[in-house]
Protein backbone atom coordinates (compact mmCIF):
# COMPACT_ATOMS: atom_id res chain seq x y z
CA UNK A 1 0.00 0.00 0.00
CA UNK A 2 1.15 3.63 -0.77
CA UNK A 3 1.95 5.80 1.93
CA UNK A 4 0.76 9.01 1.43
CA UNK A 5 3.42 11.71 3.71
CA UNK A 6 3.22 14.90 1.45
CA UNK A 7 0.66 16.44 3.93
CA UNK A 8 2.59 19.71 3.91
CA UNK A 9 2.27 20.82 0.51
CA UNK A 10 -1.91 20.88 0.74
CA UNK A 11 -2.02 24.44 2.32
CA UNK A 12 -3.12 24.80 6.25
CA UNK A 13 -6.39 25.88 5.34
CA UNK A 14 -7.54 22.62 3.12
CA UNK A 15 -11.16 21.50 2.96
CA UNK A 16 -10.87 18.17 3.79
CA UNK A 17 -14.41 16.65 2.95
CA UNK A 18 -16.68 14.00 1.92
CA UNK A 19 -19.28 14.32 -0.88
CA UNK A 20 -22.90 12.88 -1.02
CA UNK A 21 -26.15 13.75 -3.51
CA UNK A 22 -29.51 13.78 -2.01
CA UNK A 23 -31.35 11.38 -4.06
CA UNK A 24 -28.51 8.83 -3.42
CA UNK A 25 -28.82 9.11 0.28
CA UNK A 26 -31.74 10.21 1.81
CA UNK A 27 -34.83 8.00 0.85
CA UNK A 28 -38.14 9.48 2.38
CA UNK A 29 -39.39 10.31 -1.02
CA UNK A 30 -42.59 10.62 -0.36
CA UNK A 31 -42.18 12.82 3.04
CA UNK A 32 -42.81 16.18 3.91
CA UNK A 33 -44.21 17.25 0.51
CA UNK A 34 -41.47 16.26 -1.84
CA UNK A 35 -42.44 15.21 -5.04
CA UNK A 36 -40.62 12.68 -7.81
CA UNK A 37 -37.65 13.87 -9.62
CA UNK A 38 -36.76 11.69 -13.04
CA UNK A 39 -34.82 9.20 -11.25
CA UNK A 40 -38.12 8.13 -9.21
CA UNK A 41 -39.62 7.52 -12.08
CA UNK A 42 -36.67 6.12 -13.94
CA UNK A 43 -35.57 3.79 -10.90
CA UNK A 44 -38.81 2.79 -10.41
CA UNK A 45 -39.29 1.99 -14.32
CA UNK A 46 -38.25 -2.11 -15.15
CA UNK A 47 -35.20 -3.17 -16.81
CA UNK A 48 -33.09 0.68 -15.84
CA UNK A 49 -31.73 -0.17 -12.69
CA UNK A 50 -29.55 -3.31 -11.84
CA UNK A 51 -31.44 -5.51 -9.13
CA UNK A 52 -34.76 -3.32 -8.98
CA UNK A 53 -33.21 -0.91 -7.52
CA UNK A 54 -34.01 2.60 -6.24
CA UNK A 55 -33.45 5.49 -3.96
CA UNK A 56 -36.97 4.96 -1.95
CA UNK A 57 -35.17 4.33 1.28
CA UNK A 58 -31.47 4.62 0.37
CA UNK A 59 -29.14 5.51 3.68
CA UNK A 60 -32.35 6.87 5.13
CA UNK A 61 -30.38 10.41 5.60
CA UNK A 62 -33.38 12.23 5.50
CA UNK A 63 -34.31 10.87 9.12
CA UNK A 64 -30.63 9.35 10.23
CA UNK A 65 -28.75 12.67 9.46
CA UNK A 66 -27.64 13.11 12.63
CA UNK A 67 -25.86 10.18 12.58
CA UNK A 68 -24.07 11.25 9.69
CA UNK A 69 -22.39 14.50 11.28
CA UNK A 70 -21.21 12.48 13.55
CA UNK A 71 -19.73 10.17 11.24
CA UNK A 72 -18.16 12.91 9.78
CA UNK A 73 -16.86 14.39 12.95
CA UNK A 74 -15.50 10.69 13.40
CA UNK A 75 -13.24 11.38 10.02
CA UNK A 76 -12.14 14.69 11.36
CA UNK A 77 -13.28 16.61 8.37
CA UNK A 78 -14.20 20.03 8.59
CA UNK A 79 -15.86 20.37 4.96
CA UNK A 80 -19.11 18.58 3.71
CA UNK A 81 -20.33 18.49 0.12
CA UNK A 82 -24.26 17.52 -0.60
CA UNK A 83 -26.67 18.39 -2.91
CA UNK A 84 -30.51 20.16 -1.85
CA UNK A 85 -33.56 18.42 -3.79
CA UNK A 86 -35.18 20.58 -6.13
CA UNK A 87 -38.29 17.94 -5.56
CA UNK A 88 -38.59 18.55 -2.16
CA UNK A 89 -37.93 22.59 -2.18
CA UNK A 90 -40.27 23.14 -5.18
CA UNK A 91 -41.80 20.18 -6.13
CA UNK A 92 -43.43 21.40 -9.25
CA UNK A 93 -40.46 22.49 -10.59
CA UNK A 94 -41.73 25.79 -10.25
CA UNK A 95 -44.60 27.53 -8.32
CA UNK A 96 -45.32 27.17 -4.64
CA UNK A 97 -42.20 26.29 -1.98
CA UNK A 98 -42.50 23.77 0.08
CA UNK A 99 -41.15 25.12 3.19
CA UNK A 100 -41.05 21.35 4.94
CA UNK A 101 -38.47 20.72 2.37
CA UNK A 102 -36.22 23.85 2.93
CA UNK A 103 -36.64 23.30 6.41
CA UNK A 104 -35.11 19.89 6.23
CA UNK A 105 -31.89 21.48 4.85
CA UNK A 106 -32.09 24.44 7.37
CA UNK A 107 -31.81 21.59 10.44
CA UNK A 108 -28.87 20.10 7.93
CA UNK A 109 -26.71 23.04 7.58
CA UNK A 110 -27.23 24.07 11.17
CA UNK A 111 -26.09 20.57 12.53
CA UNK A 112 -22.89 20.55 10.25
CA UNK A 113 -21.99 24.58 11.39
CA UNK A 114 -22.36 23.21 15.05
CA UNK A 115 -20.09 20.07 14.48
CA UNK A 116 -17.61 22.96 12.62
CA UNK A 117 -17.98 21.62 9.06
CA UNK A 118 -18.45 23.55 6.28
CA UNK A 119 -21.35 22.77 3.97
CA UNK A 120 -20.77 22.90 0.21
CA UNK A 121 -24.21 23.33 -1.14
CA UNK A 122 -24.78 21.44 -4.96
CA UNK A 123 -28.10 22.84 -6.30
CA UNK A 124 -28.89 20.45 -9.04
CA UNK A 125 -27.13 16.80 -8.86
CA UNK A 126 -29.61 14.76 -11.13
CA UNK A 127 -32.76 14.66 -9.43
CA UNK A 128 -34.88 17.15 -11.77
CA UNK A 129 -38.62 17.46 -10.47
CA UNK A 130 -40.75 14.72 -12.97
CA UNK A 131 -43.36 17.95 -13.84
CA UNK A 132 -40.72 20.12 -15.74
CA UNK A 133 -39.81 16.63 -17.44
CA UNK A 134 -43.18 16.18 -18.29
CA UNK A 135 -43.06 19.50 -19.88
CA UNK A 136 -39.49 19.10 -21.84
CA UNK A 137 -37.23 18.48 -18.82
CA UNK A 138 -33.82 19.98 -19.83
CA UNK A 139 -34.53 20.17 -23.68
CA UNK A 140 -36.49 23.17 -23.33
CA UNK A 141 -35.41 26.66 -22.77
CA UNK A 142 -37.28 27.22 -19.41
CA UNK A 143 -36.24 24.48 -17.57
CA UNK A 144 -32.52 26.95 -16.97
CA UNK A 145 -35.01 29.79 -15.56
CA UNK A 146 -36.89 27.75 -13.17
CA UNK A 147 -33.29 26.32 -11.95
CA UNK A 148 -32.24 29.78 -11.46
CA UNK A 149 -36.07 30.08 -9.57
CA UNK A 150 -34.97 27.58 -7.21
CA UNK A 151 -31.67 28.35 -6.80
CA UNK A 152 -33.04 31.91 -5.58
CA UNK A 153 -35.48 30.47 -2.98
CA UNK A 154 -32.63 28.26 -1.34
CA UNK A 155 -29.80 30.64 -1.49
CA UNK A 156 -32.60 33.36 0.13
CA UNK A 157 -32.93 30.91 2.88
CA UNK A 158 -29.57 29.24 3.22
CA UNK A 159 -27.30 31.86 1.98
CA UNK A 160 -26.25 33.64 5.45
CA UNK A 161 -24.67 30.24 5.98
CA UNK A 162 -23.63 28.30 3.22
CA UNK A 163 -20.98 30.47 1.70
CA UNK A 164 -19.93 27.21 -1.13
CA UNK A 165 -22.00 27.08 -3.99
CA UNK A 166 -22.03 24.35 -7.00
CA UNK A 167 -25.01 24.98 -9.18
CA UNK A 168 -24.52 21.51 -11.61
CA UNK A 169 -23.09 18.09 -10.98
CA UNK A 170 -21.68 17.12 -13.85
CA UNK A 171 -23.69 18.25 -16.14
CA UNK A 172 -21.89 15.86 -18.84
CA UNK A 173 -23.99 12.73 -17.21
CA UNK A 174 -27.35 14.38 -17.60
CA UNK A 175 -26.84 15.68 -21.26
CA UNK A 176 -25.02 12.82 -22.34
CA UNK A 177 -26.04 9.86 -20.42
CA UNK A 178 -29.64 11.27 -19.64
CA UNK A 179 -30.31 12.29 -23.21
CA UNK A 180 -28.20 10.26 -25.95
CA UNK A 181 -26.79 6.70 -23.88
CA UNK A 182 -30.40 6.51 -22.32
CA UNK A 183 -28.47 5.16 -19.50
CA UNK A 184 -29.31 7.53 -16.65
CA UNK A 185 -32.86 9.31 -16.09
CA UNK A 186 -34.72 11.03 -17.89
CA UNK A 187 -33.20 7.65 -20.11
CA UNK A 188 -33.60 9.02 -23.87
CA UNK A 189 -31.13 8.02 -26.77
CA UNK A 190 -31.53 11.33 -28.99
CA UNK A 191 -28.47 13.25 -30.13
CA UNK A 192 -30.68 16.58 -30.69
CA UNK A 193 -32.25 16.14 -27.30
CA UNK A 194 -28.87 15.48 -25.79
CA UNK A 195 -27.31 18.86 -27.18
CA UNK A 196 -30.11 20.88 -26.22
CA UNK A 197 -30.02 19.81 -23.27
CA UNK A 198 -26.39 20.25 -22.38
CA UNK A 199 -27.13 24.11 -23.69
CA UNK A 200 -29.76 24.35 -21.56
CA UNK A 201 -27.52 23.03 -18.66
CA UNK A 202 -25.73 25.50 -19.12
CA UNK A 203 -27.47 28.15 -19.23
CA UNK A 204 -29.05 27.72 -16.39
CA UNK A 205 -25.76 27.29 -14.32
CA UNK A 206 -25.35 30.26 -15.59
CA UNK A 207 -28.59 31.88 -14.36
CA UNK A 208 -28.34 30.27 -11.27
CA UNK A 209 -25.32 31.95 -10.59
CA UNK A 210 -27.18 35.36 -10.65
CA UNK A 211 -29.46 34.04 -8.61
CA UNK A 212 -27.06 32.75 -6.34
CA UNK A 213 -25.39 35.60 -5.69
CA UNK A 214 -28.24 38.28 -5.86
CA UNK A 215 -29.65 36.29 -2.61
CA UNK A 216 -26.35 36.26 -1.37
CA UNK A 217 -23.62 38.35 -2.23
CA UNK A 218 -20.91 36.55 -0.23
CA UNK A 219 -21.69 33.14 -1.71
CA UNK A 220 -18.87 31.26 -3.65
CA UNK A 221 -20.16 29.88 -6.98
CA UNK A 222 -18.83 27.39 -8.87
CA UNK A 223 -19.63 24.17 -10.96
CA UNK A 224 -18.23 20.83 -11.08
CA UNK A 225 -17.57 18.92 -13.98
CA UNK A 226 -16.21 15.17 -14.39
CA UNK A 227 -13.21 15.32 -16.23
CA UNK A 228 -11.13 12.48 -17.98
CA UNK A 229 -7.70 12.72 -19.59
CA UNK A 230 -7.84 11.45 -22.74
CA UNK A 231 -5.63 8.93 -24.44
CA UNK A 232 -5.62 7.48 -28.09
CA UNK A 233 -5.99 3.76 -27.88
CA UNK A 234 -2.95 3.21 -30.95
CA UNK A 235 -1.24 5.69 -33.26
CA UNK A 236 -3.52 4.85 -36.11
CA UNK A 237 -4.87 8.63 -37.20
CA UNK A 238 -8.86 7.37 -36.28
CA UNK A 239 -7.55 6.76 -32.84
CA UNK A 240 -5.94 9.91 -32.50
CA UNK A 241 -8.82 12.05 -33.76
CA UNK A 242 -11.86 9.67 -31.77
CA UNK A 243 -9.47 11.00 -28.67
CA UNK A 244 -9.67 14.76 -29.90
CA UNK A 245 -13.89 14.16 -29.77
CA UNK A 246 -14.01 12.42 -26.65
CA UNK A 247 -11.37 15.34 -25.43
CA UNK A 248 -14.34 17.85 -26.62
CA UNK A 249 -17.09 16.11 -25.79
CA UNK A 250 -15.88 15.25 -22.32
CA UNK A 251 -13.86 18.18 -21.52
CA UNK A 252 -13.85 21.11 -23.62
CA UNK A 253 -17.82 21.47 -24.27
CA UNK A 254 -18.35 21.75 -20.37
CA UNK A 255 -14.99 23.99 -20.03
CA UNK A 256 -14.77 26.35 -22.79
CA UNK A 257 -18.09 27.97 -22.76
CA UNK A 258 -17.93 28.36 -18.71
CA UNK A 259 -14.58 30.77 -19.89
CA UNK A 260 -16.06 32.43 -22.37
CA UNK A 261 -14.48 30.74 -25.31
CA UNK A 262 -17.71 29.58 -26.68
CA UNK A 263 -19.07 26.20 -27.59
CA UNK A 264 -16.06 24.46 -29.56
CA UNK A 265 -16.45 24.72 -33.34
CA UNK A 266 -15.07 21.51 -33.96
CA UNK A 267 -17.76 19.47 -31.80
CA UNK A 268 -20.62 21.15 -33.20
CA UNK A 269 -19.55 20.11 -36.49
CA UNK A 270 -19.06 16.41 -35.15
CA UNK A 271 -22.37 16.33 -33.04
CA UNK A 272 -24.66 18.56 -36.34
CA UNK A 273 -26.93 19.86 -34.12
CA UNK A 274 -28.46 23.86 -34.34
CA UNK A 275 -27.89 24.90 -30.52
CA UNK A 276 -30.86 26.58 -29.31
CA UNK A 277 -28.78 30.06 -29.27
CA UNK A 278 -30.13 33.35 -28.05
CA UNK A 279 -28.06 36.58 -28.36
CA UNK A 280 -26.57 37.39 -24.53
CA UNK A 281 -26.37 33.67 -23.58
CA UNK A 282 -22.68 33.21 -23.98
CA UNK A 283 -22.20 36.51 -21.20
CA UNK A 284 -24.31 34.28 -18.94
CA UNK A 285 -23.33 31.04 -19.56
CA UNK A 286 -19.78 32.73 -18.80
CA UNK A 287 -20.71 34.24 -15.13
CA UNK A 288 -17.13 34.69 -13.82
CA UNK A 289 -16.48 31.47 -11.27
CA UNK A 290 -14.89 31.84 -7.74
CA UNK A 291 -14.08 28.02 -8.24
CA UNK A 292 -14.11 25.10 -10.57
CA UNK A 293 -14.83 21.76 -9.23
CA UNK A 294 -13.12 18.51 -10.61
CA UNK A 295 -14.33 15.14 -10.10
CA UNK A 296 -11.85 12.77 -10.98
CA UNK A 297 -12.65 8.96 -11.42
CA UNK A 298 -10.68 7.30 -14.29
CA UNK A 299 -8.78 8.07 -17.45
CA UNK A 300 -10.16 7.69 -20.96
CA UNK A 301 -8.64 5.51 -23.39
CA UNK A 302 -10.47 5.68 -26.83
CA UNK A 303 -10.10 4.02 -30.41
CA UNK A 304 -12.55 5.37 -33.20
CA UNK A 305 -15.75 3.78 -33.48
CA UNK A 306 -17.98 5.12 -36.79
CA UNK A 307 -21.41 3.30 -36.03
CA UNK A 308 -21.11 4.31 -32.41
CA UNK A 309 -22.99 7.53 -30.91
CA UNK A 310 -21.49 10.62 -30.95
CA UNK A 311 -18.47 11.02 -30.58
CA UNK A 312 -17.84 7.88 -32.43
CA UNK A 313 -15.22 6.39 -30.24
CA UNK A 314 -15.37 3.93 -27.23
CA UNK A 315 -13.53 3.42 -24.16
CA UNK A 316 -11.05 0.61 -25.04
CA UNK A 317 -9.94 -1.66 -21.81
CA UNK A 318 -6.16 -2.31 -21.54
CA UNK A 319 -4.97 -5.59 -19.90
CA UNK A 320 -3.55 -6.09 -16.86
CA UNK A 321 -4.15 -2.47 -15.66
CA UNK A 322 -5.95 -2.56 -12.39
CA UNK A 323 -9.83 -1.53 -12.20
CA UNK A 324 -12.33 -0.83 -9.56
CA UNK A 325 -15.26 -2.77 -9.07
CA UNK A 326 -17.15 -0.28 -11.86
CA UNK A 327 -14.50 -1.42 -14.50
CA UNK A 328 -12.85 1.71 -14.03
CA UNK A 329 -9.04 1.81 -14.54
CA UNK A 330 -6.74 2.99 -11.52
CA UNK A 331 -4.65 6.13 -12.58
CA UNK A 332 -3.68 8.28 -10.03
CA UNK A 333 -1.53 10.28 -12.68
CA UNK A 334 -4.93 11.38 -14.28
CA UNK A 335 -6.08 13.85 -11.51
CA UNK A 336 -2.62 15.36 -11.28
CA UNK A 337 -2.81 16.32 -14.87
CA UNK A 338 -6.43 17.71 -14.92
CA UNK A 339 -5.96 20.44 -12.20
CA UNK A 340 -3.04 21.27 -14.26
CA UNK A 341 -4.76 21.80 -17.67
CA UNK A 342 -7.46 23.34 -15.00
CA UNK A 343 -4.78 25.93 -14.18
CA UNK A 344 -2.21 26.36 -17.13
CA UNK A 345 -5.07 26.33 -19.72
CA UNK A 346 -8.37 27.53 -18.37
CA UNK A 347 -6.99 29.89 -15.57
CA UNK A 348 -8.71 28.80 -12.78
CA UNK A 349 -7.83 30.66 -9.97
CA UNK A 350 -9.63 28.71 -6.58
CA UNK A 351 -9.76 24.73 -7.73
CA UNK A 352 -11.39 21.88 -5.43
CA UNK A 353 -11.41 17.85 -6.28
CA UNK A 354 -15.25 17.65 -5.32
CA UNK A 355 -15.42 13.55 -6.04
CA UNK A 356 -13.20 11.30 -6.13
CA UNK A 357 -13.51 7.82 -5.03
CA UNK A 358 -13.47 4.10 -5.91
CA UNK A 359 -15.66 1.24 -6.12
CA UNK A 360 -14.97 -2.08 -4.55
CA UNK A 361 -16.96 -5.39 -3.16
CA UNK A 362 -16.87 -4.91 0.62
CA UNK A 363 -17.72 -7.10 3.46
CA UNK A 364 -18.20 -6.72 7.35
CA UNK A 365 -16.06 -8.87 9.19
CA UNK A 366 -16.98 -11.03 12.00
CA UNK A 367 -15.64 -8.62 14.32
CA UNK A 368 -17.37 -6.25 12.80
CA UNK A 369 -14.48 -4.57 10.90
CA UNK A 370 -14.23 -3.28 7.03
CA UNK A 371 -11.49 -3.85 5.68
CA UNK A 372 -10.62 -2.22 2.31
CA UNK A 373 -6.81 -1.93 1.17
CA UNK A 374 -7.10 -1.18 -2.15
CA UNK A 375 -9.90 1.57 -1.31
CA UNK A 376 -7.55 3.23 1.17
CA UNK A 377 -4.63 2.32 -1.48
CA UNK A 378 -6.35 4.51 -4.11
CA UNK A 379 -7.23 7.22 -1.65
CA UNK A 380 -3.59 7.60 -0.78
CA UNK A 381 -2.65 7.58 -4.61
CA UNK A 382 -4.91 10.31 -5.48
CA UNK A 383 -3.83 12.30 -2.81
CA UNK A 384 -0.35 12.29 -3.29
CA UNK A 385 -1.39 13.31 -7.13
CA UNK A 386 -3.33 16.48 -6.18
CA UNK A 387 -0.12 17.12 -3.31
CA UNK A 388 2.00 16.89 -5.91
CA UNK A 389 -0.23 19.15 -8.22
CA UNK A 390 -0.32 21.66 -5.55
CA UNK A 391 3.94 21.65 -5.24
CA UNK A 392 3.84 23.09 -8.94
CA UNK A 393 1.73 25.40 -8.51
CA UNK A 394 -1.93 24.36 -8.54
CA UNK A 395 -4.50 26.33 -6.36
CA UNK A 396 -6.01 23.08 -4.36
CA UNK A 397 -8.00 24.28 -1.93
CA UNK A 398 -9.88 21.25 -0.69
CA UNK A 399 -10.52 17.61 -1.62
CA UNK A 400 -13.60 15.71 -1.18
CA UNK A 401 -13.70 11.77 -1.44
CA UNK A 402 -16.59 10.26 -2.88
CA UNK A 403 -18.22 9.09 -0.60
CA UNK A 404 -19.21 9.74 2.57
CA UNK A 405 -21.37 6.63 2.71
CA UNK A 406 -22.18 3.78 0.30
CA UNK A 407 -24.88 4.85 -1.45
CA UNK A 408 -27.69 4.24 -4.58
CA UNK A 409 -24.77 3.91 -7.49
CA UNK A 410 -27.67 5.52 -10.20
CA UNK A 411 -28.02 2.68 -12.53
CA UNK A 412 -25.61 0.25 -10.96
CA UNK A 413 -27.74 0.22 -7.73
CA UNK A 414 -26.64 -0.11 -4.22
CA UNK A 415 -23.98 -3.22 -5.74
CA UNK A 416 -21.32 -0.55 -5.87
CA UNK A 417 -19.79 0.66 -3.02
CA UNK A 418 -18.09 3.67 -2.73
CA UNK A 419 -18.72 4.74 0.80
CA UNK A 420 -15.62 5.69 3.49
CA UNK A 421 -18.51 4.59 5.38
CA UNK A 422 -19.95 1.00 4.65
CA UNK A 423 -23.91 1.14 5.44
CA UNK A 424 -25.90 -2.27 5.69
CA UNK A 425 -29.27 -1.75 3.81
CA UNK A 426 -31.26 -3.98 5.76
CA UNK A 427 -30.80 -2.53 9.10
CA UNK A 428 -28.91 1.33 8.00
CA UNK A 429 -26.21 0.06 10.13
CA UNK A 430 -23.16 2.52 9.28
CA UNK A 431 -19.66 1.21 10.01
CA UNK A 432 -16.59 2.89 9.22
CA UNK A 433 -14.01 1.38 7.01
CA UNK A 434 -10.18 0.84 6.90
CA UNK A 435 -10.30 3.66 4.42
CA UNK A 436 -12.62 5.70 6.50
CA UNK A 437 -10.06 5.50 9.39
CA UNK A 438 -6.99 6.31 7.01
CA UNK A 439 -8.37 9.38 5.67
CA UNK A 440 -8.86 10.56 9.45
CA UNK A 441 -5.23 9.84 9.60
CA UNK A 442 -3.87 11.72 6.50
CA UNK A 443 -5.98 14.62 8.12
CA UNK A 444 -4.92 14.71 11.53
CA UNK A 445 -1.35 14.53 10.01
CA UNK A 446 -1.77 17.42 8.17
CA UNK A 447 -2.95 19.21 11.02
CA UNK A 448 0.03 18.57 12.67
CA UNK A 449 2.33 18.92 10.13
CA UNK A 450 1.25 22.49 9.57
CA UNK A 451 0.71 22.76 13.48
CA UNK A 452 4.67 21.74 13.96
CA UNK A 453 5.75 24.23 11.17
CA UNK A 454 4.06 26.99 12.78
CA UNK A 455 5.41 26.13 16.00
O1 LIG B 1 -22.14 8.35 -7.63
C1 LIG B 1 -21.63 9.20 -8.60
C2 LIG B 1 -21.98 10.64 -8.28
O2 LIG B 1 -23.35 10.82 -8.14
C3 LIG B 1 -21.51 11.53 -9.39
N1 LIG B 1 -20.12 11.31 -9.69
C4 LIG B 1 -19.69 9.95 -9.87
C5 LIG B 1 -20.13 9.09 -8.71
C6 LIG B 1 -19.64 7.64 -8.90
O3 LIG B 1 -20.15 7.12 -10.08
Amino acid sequence: MSEFTDYAALPPDFAWGTATSAYQIEGAVAEDGRAPSIWDTFSHTPGKVDGGDHGDTACDHYHRWPEDIALMRHLGANAYRFSTAWPRIVPGGDGPVNARGLDFYDRLVDGLLEAGIAPSLTLYHWDLPQALQDRGGWTVRDTAHHLAGYASVVAERLGDRVHHWATLNEPLCSAWIGHLEGRMAPGTTDLTAAVRASYHLLLGHGLAAQAVRAAAPDAQVGIVNNLSTVAPASDRPEDLAAARRVDGHTNRWWLDPVHGRGFPADMREVYGVELPEHPGDPAVIAAPLDWLGLNYYFPAVVADDPDGPAPYARQVDRPGVPVTRMGWEVDAGGIETLLLRLTEEYGARRLYVTENGSAYPDTVRADGTVDDPERADYLERHLAACARAVRKGVPLAGYFAWSLLDNFEWAYGYDKRFGLVHVDYATQRRTVKGSGHRYADVIRAHRAAHTDSAA
